[in-house]
């Protein structure tokens, strides 16, 4: 797998090639470091290694509220950084010289309706402090909202990028508020907020962090430890997906866009793929022949997905910013396979 980076951030662009995917993550605010909230999560384990190799080590400072684990690569600057502390957030914003903010500390859905009050402190107080510091400090923000920003209301196929956003949970309404304060930013300060609303991403490497969407990683799991798996989500649960690498690669080039073409710049759908549990088994047998899937329904999390959209068109990403996915679902399924340790017997 070819990976290398170049710094040319003083010629506005970065490319960095992952997975044989070229990558302009340049051009991502003023000069200066890159914080990356949250960053022992899911998607923060993916995205520090990638805008290390694009920016080298000493330009990114990872931070969450945890102690890093043996796995983290410990020559990576880190900060234990609780977002919901504007004092922190401010101290470590000015004291590392950032220039730019990826604010991934959230609390996601299944949990958050476990813990609606901890949920609505930690995603909107921990973003009003960044946006705040990202004012003070003329730093650019990266947002990833979410399909949770949806409700049933909504219109659930090809859902639109301008449609009604009324969700029912305590996450999702910390989403479309969290697009709505980033709006208001850029328009009263002219903060370079930028954001994503992402899919259920899947990744091999870091296990999620307590959404709706996670049976799709949990299940291979399941396939490669004993050909088994059982599901929260009844078969026909269709809901939109997105392979981890196209998911940092669209906050890349999301940050790297020109931002004259950005019309709708803080809630972008993205789109890759969509599948129902029974869809997503039959593609892990053509692999794992001895695969087999079962239900047994949790119906706060089946509630949640039926609240959602089940496709979205991302036609303004693609025309803003020139978005493409890159996995499909065989290939993500392929993909997810060749790096989990076949162990089934
Ligand atoms: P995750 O749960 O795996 O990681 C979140 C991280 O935030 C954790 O490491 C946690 O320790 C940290 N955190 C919690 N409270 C904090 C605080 N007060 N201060 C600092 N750090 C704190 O989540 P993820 O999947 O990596 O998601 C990252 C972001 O992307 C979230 O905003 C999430 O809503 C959004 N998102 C994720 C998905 C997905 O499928 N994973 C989809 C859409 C949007
Ligand atoms: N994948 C996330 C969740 O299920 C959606 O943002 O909570």
């Amino acid at each position: 797998m070819p990976i290398f980076g170049f710094d040319l951030r003083q010629l506005g662009c970065v490319i960095i090639c992952w997975t044989e995917l070229i990558v302009d993550a340049g051009n991502l605010g003023k000069m200066g470091a890159v914080l990356v909230t949250g960053a022992l999560g899911q998607i923060g384990s993916a995205l520090v290694p990638t805008l290390v190799r694009a920016f080298g080590p000493d330009a990114v400072i990872a931070s969450d509220i945890r102690h890093p684990t043996s796995a983290f690569d410990h020559t990576i600057p880190y900060e234990l950084l609780d977002c919901t502390d504007q004092d922190q957030v401010l101290d470590v914003v000015q004291r590392r010289n950032i220039g730019t903010i990826y604010h991934l500390a959230a609390i996601l859905s299944a949990v958050g309706e476990d813990k609606p009050q901890a949920a609505w402190h930690v995603n909107m107080a921990g973003l009003a402090h960044i946006l705040e510091a990202a004012r003070l400090y003329d730093c650019a923000v990266f947002f990833p909202s979410s399909i949770a920003a949806f409700g049933p209301g909504t219109p659930r196929d090809g859902t639109p990028q301008v449609t009604i956003q009324r969700p029912n949970t305590i996450y999702g309404i910390t989403k479309v508020t969290g697009e709505m304060l980033c709006d208001y930013y850029h328009a009263r300060f002219g903060t370079n907020a930028r954001g994503l609303r992402l899919p259920g991403v899947l990744s091999y490497s870091a296990p999620p962090g307590g959404g709706t969407t996670d049976y799709a990683v949990d299940i291979f799991h399941g396939a490669v430890r004993g050909a088994r798996y059982t599901s929260y989500l009844k078969p026909d649960t269709r809901l939109p997906m997105m392979y981890m690498p196209d998911a940092v690669r669209a906050m890349c080039e999301l940050m790297a866009a020109q931002g004259s073409r950005l019309v709708h710049r803080n809630a972008y759908n993205v789109a890759a793929m969509n599948f129902t549990p029974s869809e997503l088994a039959a593609a892990i047998k053509m692999y794992v022949p001895d695969f087999v899937i079962d239900y047994k329904i949790d119906p706060a999390r089946q509630a949640i997905a039926e609240s959602w959209p089940r496709s979205l068109d991302d036609s303004a990403a693609r025309r803003e910013w020139d978005w493409q996915p890159g996995f499909d679902l065989d290939a993500m399924v392929s993909d997810m396979l060749a790096h989990l340790p076949l162990t089934n017997p």
